[in-house]
């Protein structure tokens, strides 16, 4: 037998062109930087992520100790009864009337994103959104090999949306839906009747899918929100995307559901449902009781954050330079401020700068923007500390600029 070396008969091994592509998480990118940061004794505050920082409700723990449970089976692939019918119990207190059967339960609701992009859309089909819009929605296109059109936001109006017209002109023939989030994640924008007919009207006229991210739905300061299920003309066209994660600080239970009058839309979601078999069964079971009964759960959650996004409003008008509006709900705020490029900013923040010993770590906005160039001075702050350290926070910031900008 002749000699074969075997290593140089070795084929090389390539990652996906998706692989390549994905976006990695551009909140988490300097957060190696601030753990580097705390060790060597500078205390960091965190304005860059949305994990709320309050505790998850006795409730919850409560369940899951109380449950009596001899094999921990897959649950049914479109979910739990108990928590379908939760699911339904918590939509009908927000006066939206959705059956078991129109419900599929989802780990959190970034898969209800994926799987109705995945139902709506094939490889190459287009999606609108709103810019700046949530970071997360880069990779679900990727994963579902869609095309996200962005459509360009300002922080004049508070990022509402701009006219019919505009919209329209994003639409070519392999627009599918229109994605958005209300209230919004980035921005705390929350859409007003008016600008939901706006999009109602062009989902019917152009035949479009509207996937509606409503996982901040109690997070409004202004008056309660409007879903965009309340314009019965799209009543087949429209898919709720929503969530436990934040109302009920339970973001590792890794609960959502997607919610569709459409039974094609729900029948094909079931099919992807199922290919995944299920999700986690104790979950499931243990937020259902939040579900059911969500407003002792919400309102004092919600009422933190109106404290916090009220401190914030008053905090960022000390600050000279600084571009703001007063976020209507969610717990962001996009803000400009009076540098060039806010990456580099928020960088020389956690890796130099230093005001009695502690510093930021801030979320630069370009991560938000799928055009290159855009949100190059603005920051997303996400309000994820208690009030005397935001206060704390707002005055490390408004120390920082003014270093900064003698500096560079
Ligand atoms: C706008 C928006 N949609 C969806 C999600 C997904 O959250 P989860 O998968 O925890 O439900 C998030 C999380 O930050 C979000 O901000």
């Amino acid at each position: 037998m002749p000699h074969t070396d075997v290593a140089t008969q070795q084929k090389t091994v390539s990652i996906s062109r998706r692989g390549r592509e994905v976006q990695g998480s551009p909140i988490r990118k300097l957060a190696s930087l601030a753990e580097a940061r705390k060790k060597n004794g500078t205390r960091v505050y965190h304005l860059n992520i949305g994990q709320p920082d309050l505790p998850t409700p006795r409730a919850v723990f409560d369940a899951i100790q109380g449950l009596d449970l001899k094999t921990l089976a897959y649950a049914p692939s479109n979910g739990l009864p108990p928590a379908l019918t939760a699911w339904k119990k918590y939509f009908a207190h927000h006066g939206m009337t959705y059956d078991e059967r129109e419900l599929i339960v989802t780990a959190g609701g970034s898969e209800a994103i994926v799987f109705a992009m995945e139902a709506v859309c094939d490889p190459g089909d287009e999606v609108i959104v709103f810019e700046p819009f949530y970071t997360n929605y880069n990779g679900f296109a990727t994963i579902a090999d869609v095309k996200l059109k962005p459509i360009l936001l300002s922080i004049e109006n508070g990022f509402h949306l701009p006219s019919e017209q505009e919209i329209e002109k994003m639409i070519t023939p392999r627009t599918r839906a229109i994605l958005f989030c209300n209230p919004s994640n980035p921005t705390g924008t929350v859409y007003t009747r008016e600008e939901l007919q706006r999009l109602a009207s062009i989902a019917s006229r152009h035949g479009l899918f509207i996937l509606s991210d409503e996982v901040y739905r109690e997070f409004a300061y202004e008056g309660e929100v409007t879903s965009i299920t309340s314009f019965p003309e799209i009543r087949d066209r429209v898919i709720v995307l929503d969530s436990c994660s934040k109302r009920f600080n339970v973001c590792g239970a890794r609960i959502g559901v997607l919610a569709s009058h459409n039974d094609e839309v729900v029948s094909t979601v079931l099919k992807f449902g199922q290919a995944r078999l299920s999700v986690a069964t104790i979950e499931q079971l243990a937020v259902a009781p939040l579900l059911s009964d969500p407003e002792p759960y919400t309102a004092p959650i919600v009422e933190e954050f109106r404290r916090r996004r009220d401190a914030v409003y008053e905090g960022l008008a000390k600050i000279p330079g600084v571009t703001f509006y007063k976020p209507e709900g969610a717990f962001y705020i996009v803000i400009g401020l009076p540098v060039k490029d806010s990456e580099h900013f928020a960088k020389w923040l956690i890796e130099e700068y230093s005001f009695e010993n502690e510093t930021l770590l801030l979320a630069p906005a370009q991560g938000f923007y799928a055009t290159p160039g855009k949100g190059m001075n603005e920051v997303r702050l996400a309000f994820m500390l208690n009030i005397d350290d935001l206060h704390k926070s707002l005055r490390i910031l408004a120390a920082a600029l003014e270093t900064y900008q003698k500096k560079f």
